[in-house]
């Protein structure tokens, strides 16, 4: 392997400490405690796991955990309710309704309902608008946390051929605006692209954000590229359960200049990009300075 592993627990780590520090500061000198609700319809278990992660972690940077978990059949007026009552309370900064919702509830409407400078997920239309037009805006998580380490590895990414290979609204198209933002030559690939293998041996970034298990192999990587795996996927490899990404890391490494491991490289910045989105929703709210790094 020649690639360096870009180690997203530490970075992860090292964000969480900096929105803490700012947190700490925020109660000191101006009574301020930023307050994130989450809320959670249903019993996926994976769901429950990240929710329970992120309550843990706001807990542990000083801020406010509100968690609302309602039952599968909760109705769409009922969510709509809590979603308003949640944009009026005052100590509420962030709102994050946890995805996928069950099928009976329209989750565009849902979202579209959250005020827009609560929108930790930087999901509602208005920021999504703000970011493909390069203004001011809610950044979604995953790929915040995917462009800070890109800023880190490389100082500046003017120039790069950056290939983003998936094009989903929570993860390609917003990575492909701030991959833009700073300057890159961007291309996204999906399903339907022509010659794949071809298109991703042209990025100097190369983001895999398909959902399937190892489909990015190292015969698809530009020698020194940098490689971001966004994949969580379950598989069983000799009869266990595994954790894998949408990159072969094994034959990749062996081409990329740099590579982020699953699990441990782009999973943990998600939950700090929240708290930092989180921390500079609360800034806002209260007309003060936001934190340096922390958002675009
Ligand atoms: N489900 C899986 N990831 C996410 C996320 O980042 N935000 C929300 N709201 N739901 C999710």
């Amino acid at each position: 392997m020649s690639a360096v592993v870009i180690d997203g627990k530490a970075f992860a780590a090292g964000v969480r400490i900096r929105v803490a520090a700012h947190v700490a500061r925020l109660a000191e000198e101006h009574g301020v405690v930023p307050g994130l609700a989450v809320v959670l319809v249903g019993q996926d278990p994976a769901s429950q796991v990240y929710v329970r992660n992120k309550g843990v972690q706001t807990v542990e940077c000083g801020m406010v955990s509100f968690e609302h978990k309602l039952s599968a059949d909760t109705s769409e007026a009922d969510l709509l309710a809590l979603v308003r009552a949640l944009n009026a309370d005052p100590k509420v900064h962030g709102i994050l309704v946890q995805l996928p919702l069950p099928g009976h509830l329209n989750s565009d409407l849902i979202i579209n309902t959250i005020d827009p400078a609560k929108d930790v997920d930087g999901f509602h239309i208005s920021n999504v608008g703000l970011l493909g037009t390069g203004q001011k805006s809610m950044v979604p998580c995953t790929p915040l946390g995917c462009l800070m380490m890109l800023r880190d590895h490389h100082g500046s990414l003017a120039g790069l051929n950056a290939v983003v290979v998936g094009r989903s609204n929570i993860v390609g198209k917003p990575m492909a605006q701030l991959l833009l933002g700073d300057s890159c030559t961007v291309t996204i690939a999906h399903s339907r692209t022509k010659d794949l293998a071809a298109v991703c041996r042209g990025a100097d970034i190369l983001v895999a954000a398909v959902g399937r298990a190892e489909m990015i192999t190292g015969d698809m990587v530009k020698p020194g590229a940098t490689v971001i795996d966004v994949g969580i996927n379950r598989v069983e490899r000799d009869g266990r359960a595994k954790l894998v990404g949408d990159v072969d890391f094994a034959s990749a490494a062996a081409v990329a200049g740099a590579i982020t491991p699953v699990p441990g490289g782009v999973g943990p910045m998600t939950i700090a990009c929240l708290l930092a989105n989180t921390l500079t929703a609360c800034c806002r709210a209260h007309g003060l300075p936001e934190p340096d790094g922390l958002t675009v």
